[in-house]
């Protein structure tokens, strides 16, 4: 029996965002591998792992036990940060979940809006969406990365700040930290985008009726532009 679970390369990347003594809302937390790992470990002083359905939270609770780890986290049911801010969490984790509903967890938070707490974010879906909504509303991303397995993931770190600031598409899409940093992954989740935008771009032309998308267009140029940047470093 291990004494701590695995996790996964998305998780840990995810994990590894948690600052030494915070206290941890993982929400949306289904197997409550990263509070009891960051428990188990010393590295957080506790958490509440909190989730809308009961079957998640049931599993959450044996592996608590399995893991013996629930003298440190509270288990928690309720619907995004609703309830959270009485545990007055440092670190706040939100990952597995579409970048629309990471969106509407957040803006119905109010408490978020403290330069002392870090969201650590991963959305399966909409990446742009929510850079779009943290950048307009204040949110600062000051980290991100990208994970590749058997998906390519995106991970962001962001804390209010109160400045809003304005991304380009390609920022949006891919992250203005991970556009800088460069790497194997960003390489992939590029590829992986342009086979989207050529493939729809394919179906525009073969279609009969006048479907220009001009937008898309762009950000398949500025695309194969990093590309050929970027492969050129290699
Ligand atoms: C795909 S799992 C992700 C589990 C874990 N966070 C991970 O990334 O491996 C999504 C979890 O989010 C929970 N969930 C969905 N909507 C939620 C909401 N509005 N508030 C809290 N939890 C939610 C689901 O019940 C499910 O357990």
């Amino acid at each position: 029996m291990t004494d701590t679970p695995k996790l996964t390369k998305r998780l840990s990347v995810a994990a590894s965002y948690a600052r030494s003594g915070a206290f941890l809302a993982d929400i949306g937390t289904d197997h409550a591998y990263i509070p009891i790992y960051l428990f188990k470990k010393g590295k957080i002083r506790g958490a509440v792992a909190s989730d809308i359905n009961e079957g998640p939270l049931m599993r959450a609770r044996a592996n608590l036990l399995r893991y013996k780890a629930d003298g440190g986290i509270t288990l928690n049911l309720s619907n995004g940060l609703d309830g959270i801010e009485k545990f007055s969490p440092d670190d706040i984790l939100i990952l597995g979940m579409g970048g629309e509903l990471i969106c509407d967890i957040i803006s119905r938070a109010e408490f978020t809006k403290n330069k002392n707490i870090r969201l650590i974010l991963q959305p399966m879906t909409h990446p742009e969406i929510l850079r779009s909504f943290l950048s307009e509303n204040g949110y600062s991303i000051t980290d991100e990365a990208i994970i590749e397995e058997d998906k390519i993931y995106q991970v962001m770190v962001a804390t209010y700040t109160g400045e809003s600031c304005s991304l380009s598409p390609m920022e949006l899409l891919f992250g203005r930290l991970n556009l800088s940093q460069g790497g194997e992954a960003l390489v992939s989740l590029l590829k992986h985008h342009r086979e989207i935008l050529e493939a729809r771009q394919r179906g525009r032309q073969s279609a009969t009726a006048n479907a220009d998308n001009p937008y898309e267009d762009l950000l398949l140029s500025e695309i194969n532009k990093k590309l050929t940047d970027l492969t050129k470093e290699i």
